[in-house]
Order: structure tokens, then sequence, then C-alpha cells
């Protein structure tokens, strides 16, 4: 193999599929759109200047995919790159895909197929990120500002996964050798990545709570209340409606999965929800409490 480029490189799961794959002594190009100057294997990068794509493709023939954020339609600017990668050599891709899928957001699914549909290649279908319950997520925000998460999710489970096992699963797929020919027979794969035990919200805020101090409650709230709240945190109003009707199916228990997938790709089960939360306990402070101690509200 002659390198992995990875798309999303500064990202919740780049970041740290960048640091495993140094550590295997793969070489690694950072697409980001503000590469710096300090690091040489960062690449300038970005889904709105196609430009930066053959670049960013030379001298990879492996791509880590994170479609472009906030469009509930990567095709139009996937699509072409998919293309142009293949035409470098490109060889494996791995997108990283969701398990919950928004209802007005066909094109993800379209994206979805078309990869999986190539021998090789990969869709890891990701369950809701841990990491959503920290800062810059809007919901972490919230809980971090106000010591509240709203939801219109009731007491539906998710899976939860914690973004460093999505890496780890996704450099296990990038650095294993055997690469079929372009004309093989068959299909790529397709994995459902969770962690190990579906939790409610409650469930989180009380692990939360418990493992740091700071009391999180748990306020339910419509559809539509839902919607209002994460177009207010500044979310494009198509996102934040799909994400508000993707709560309401979370509370049908639509998305109440876990999967081995994790283990069987890694050889390591993914990370519990109060391992992730130990790993962070400093991150919930309550910004209003003095010396940044819990404040008891
Ligand atoms: N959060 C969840 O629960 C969840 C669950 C399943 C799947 N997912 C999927 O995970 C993916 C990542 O989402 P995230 O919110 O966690 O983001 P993230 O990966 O932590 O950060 C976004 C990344 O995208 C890059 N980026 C942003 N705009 C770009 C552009 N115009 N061109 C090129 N790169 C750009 C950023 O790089 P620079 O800023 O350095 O350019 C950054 O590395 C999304 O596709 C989402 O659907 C999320």
């Amino acid at each position: 193999m002659t390198g992995v480029l990875v798309t999303g490189g500064t990202g919740k799961t780049g970041r740290t599929l960048t640091e495993l794959l140094r550590g295997s002594g793969v070489p690694v190009r950072v697409a980001t759109r503000t590469p710096s100057v300090d690091d040489p294997d960062a690449v300038r990068f970005d889904w709105d200047d196609p430009a930066s794509h053959a670049g960013a493709l030379r001298g990879v023939d492996r791509v880590y995919l994170v479609p472009p954020p906030l469009t509930t339609d990567p095709l139009p600017q996937v699509g072409p790159f998919l293309a142009a990668a293949e035409r470098a050599g490109v060889r494996r891709v791995v997108l990283l895909g969701s398990a919950i899928v928004l209802p007005n957001a066909p094109g993800a699914l379209e994206l979805a197929a078309q990869v999986r549909a190539r021998p090789g290649w990969a869709v890891l279908r990701a369950s809701g990120f841990m990491q959503n319950f920290l800062a810059p997520h809007p919901m972490g925000e919230r809980i971090r500002r106000h010591g509240e998460i709203r939801t219109a999710a009731g007491d539906g489970r998710v899976g939860w996964i914690d973004a460093r096992d999505i890496a780890a699963a996704a450099a296990a797929l990038l650095t294993d050798p055997d690469l079929p020919s372009d004309d093989a027979p068959g299909a790529g794969s397709d994995h459902l990545l969770t962690g190990p035990k579906a939790l409610s919200y409650r469930d989180a805020a009380t692990i939360i709570s418990a493992q740091t101090g700071r009391p999180v409650r748990v306020q339910l709230v419509g559809v539509d209340e839902a919607v209002r709240g994460l177009r207010a945190s500044g979310m494009p109003a198509q996102l934040a409606d799909a994400l508000a009707a993707v709560d309401a199916r979370l509370g049908a228990g639509k998305e109440d999965h876990v999967s081995t997938a994790v283990l069987e790709l890694t050889g390591r089960p993914p990370r519990t929800f109060a391992e992730f939360v130990r790993d962070h306990a400093t991150e919930w402070v309550d910004p209003g409490a003095p010396e940044g101690r819990p404040r008891h509200s």
C-alpha cells in the first residue's frame, strides 16, 4: 500500500485514525481546509473546492471518507471525488456513514450503496457518537452551560459509540493488506458500529452526573421544540428538522441496536459510556461554578 488520505482528518474520528495509522507506520495525508505548516502530512482539501481534490489524492491508494458535514445530500460533492479517486488509483475507500438514516436524506443512502457496491470498499454505519455529549456539539454545549439535555427521544435508547472506536475499526479496514482485484466479483462490506450497550439520554445523564458530580437533568420536549432548539444553535434548517425527526424514531425504539463489529474488526471491545465519561470528566465542569467546581443546582 502507498498511503491513506484521511478526509475529516482534523475531526473526531479522523484525528484518532491519523494517530493509529502513523503508529502502524502507514503514510498518511491529513485532509483539512486549513493545513498547518507544522504538519508535513497535512494537505489542503475542501469539499467546496473540487480543484483541491486531485492534489490531496496524489500518492495514496486508500481513502477514509468523511462526507461534507451539515448537508443532507453529499452526492454532488462526493460523487465526482470518488470518480477522481478511482482514476488516481485508489483501491479502497472506507466511508463514515450513519446507522441512523435521516428521513430527508436519500443521497446519504445512495452514497453508501455506491461505496458498498465496489469490491474491497467498506461502509461504517456508525451509531450516535458519545462525543455528542461534549462541546462543541450543541447537546454537549447545553450540558456544559445549563446542565441539561433537551430531547424528543423520550426513553428511547441508542448504542452510543466512542468516536475513537470508529477510528480503530477504520484503521483495521484501511490497513488490511488484502485487496480484491478491480474485476473481482462481489461487493464491499458494511459494518454496523455501536458501543457495548444501548442507553437512553436519562441513562447517559445519570452516568455523567455520578462520575463528574455535575448534575445533568433531562428535559423531554416535543419534536417542534427540538427543531427550534437545533435551529437556534445555528444548524441549517433542513438538518435540524431531520435530526429532530430522528429523535422521534429513537423514542419509538427504532435505533435500539448493539453490534459486535468493533470487537470483530479490532480485537478489542468498544469503550463503555462510563469509560468515555471518565476520559473526559473535566469537560463537563460548570463554567459558572466558582473555581471550576461543580455547581449543584
Ligand atoms: N455525531 C454523530 O452522532 C454521528 C453519528 C453517525 C455518523 N456521523 C457522521 O460523522 C461525520 C463527522 O461528523 P462530526 O460532526 O463528528 O465532524 P468531525 O469529523 O468531528 O469534524 C468535521 C470534519 O470535516 C472537515 N470539514 C468540514 N468542512 C469541510 C469542507 N468544506 N471540506 C473538507 N473538510 C471539511 C473538518 O476539517 P477542517 O475544519 O480541518 O477543514 C473536520 O475534520 C458526519 O458525516 C456525520 O454524519 C455522526
